[in-house]
């Protein structure tokens, strides 16, 4: 275990740290330069395009939670924001920074309903602005077996749901991305049936590491990452983490997601990173980082078991993937 979580009230204030001074642009600006040989890959798509270098607006009254975050080395910003997957713009990973200038991130408005007591519609600022933003940098892995650290600027999630109030009834918490073919091109093609949906149980919602963001590395969320808001759970594979969410459903069945829907033998609802549990056409025992050369272990729960483990306890990760 690389670090150990406090309860946010066990955060000294002299641990958080103002995010523009943690960051400093040379950081920001690391570029395809950095990057190993072994994802010349990764260079070619995407990294020299002029989309890659267009960057959002700063995000202001950031604190850094060290005791959420990881220190090891952060990616890139350029590959953070050039290698992506977002099917609304497209299957390949250079396809979302090309096409998603045609998202609109504001005005956006969330439909709240289900098992909840303030159901309506939210404009996304009255979800997000009355709490502080903190930024936290999490390891993510995809389920492709690349991962990356990225410093997430949000909210926990559960401050969000404390706000709507769910009732008894609430087993899960169902996510929906938006749907607009002019907006969103890929959604000319029935790759997977639109919306795209993500899910999550109750106390996974409401686990402290699980996020609502809306930035990262101290700026907005650019468009081919989420924007204006997006999923961040990091002890799950990447897909789980839903982009530019226009509902939340409170719900007493477990949610139909989008991948699961597509391919049940080899996407589960649960998807937590489980380097025991292959997929059935790849290993999950290893990963490669962007930017390094060597692959590495995967840490089950992607090294967030200490926290998370418990949530699972009694459960067969085996038929639960
Ligand atoms: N959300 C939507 N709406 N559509 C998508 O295609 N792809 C998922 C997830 N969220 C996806 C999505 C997958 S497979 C991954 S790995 C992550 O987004 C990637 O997030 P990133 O591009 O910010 O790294």
């Amino acid at each position: 275990m690389l670090f150990r979580f406090l309860k946010p009230s066990d955060v000294k204030s002299s641990e958080i740290t103002p995010a523009n001074i943690y960051h400093n642009r040379r950081e920001f600006m690391q570029d395809g330069a950095r990057i190993g040989a072994g994802i010349a890959a990764v260079a070619a798509l995407g990294l020299n395009s002029p989309e890659a270098k267009a960057e959002s607006r700063v995000l202001e009254n950031i604190t850094h939670n060290a005791a959420f975050s990881t220190e090891e080395k952060k990616t890139s910003y350029r590959v953070v924001s050039s290698y992506n997957n977002f099917y609304e713009f497209g299957t390949k990973k250079d396809d979302p920074v090309r096409n998603a200038h045609s998202l609109r991130p504001r005005p956006w408005t969330v439909k709240v309903d289900g098992h909840v007591d303030n159901p309506g519609d939210y404009d996304i600022d009255d979800l997000i602005r009355p709490h502080a933003l903190q930024e936290r940098v999490y390891r993510m892995r995809c389920v492709e077996a690349w991962s990356m650290v990225i410093p997430w600027v949000g909210i926990p999630l559960v401050e969000i749901i404390k706000k709507l109030g769910p009732t008894s009834k609430a087993k899960y918490i169902q996510f929906e991305t938006l749907v607009d073919k002019k907006q969103m091109p890929g959604q000319n093609r029935r790759v997977i049936h639109w919306p795209y949906v993500e899910g999550l149980r109750m106390d996974e919602a409401t686990h402290p590491l699980t996020m609502m963001a809306v930035g990262l590395y101290g700026r907005e969320l650019p468009n081919q990452n989420g924007a204006p808001m997006r999923l961040v759970v990091p002890w799950k594979y990447g897909f789980k983490g839903i982009k530019s969410i226009v509902r939340i459903s409170f719900v007493e069945k477990i949610p139909r997601n989008s991948w699961k829907r597509l391919a049940p033998r080899e996407y589960g609802f649960y998807a937590n990173v489980n380097p025991e549990v292959d997929h059935p056409r790849w290993t999950q025992a290893n990963e490669r980082r962007l930017g390094e050369f060597r692959r590495r272990e995967t840490l089950m729960f992607n090294g967030y078991a200490e926290e998370v483990a418990h949530m699972y306890s009694g459960m067969n990760l085996k038929k639960n993937f």
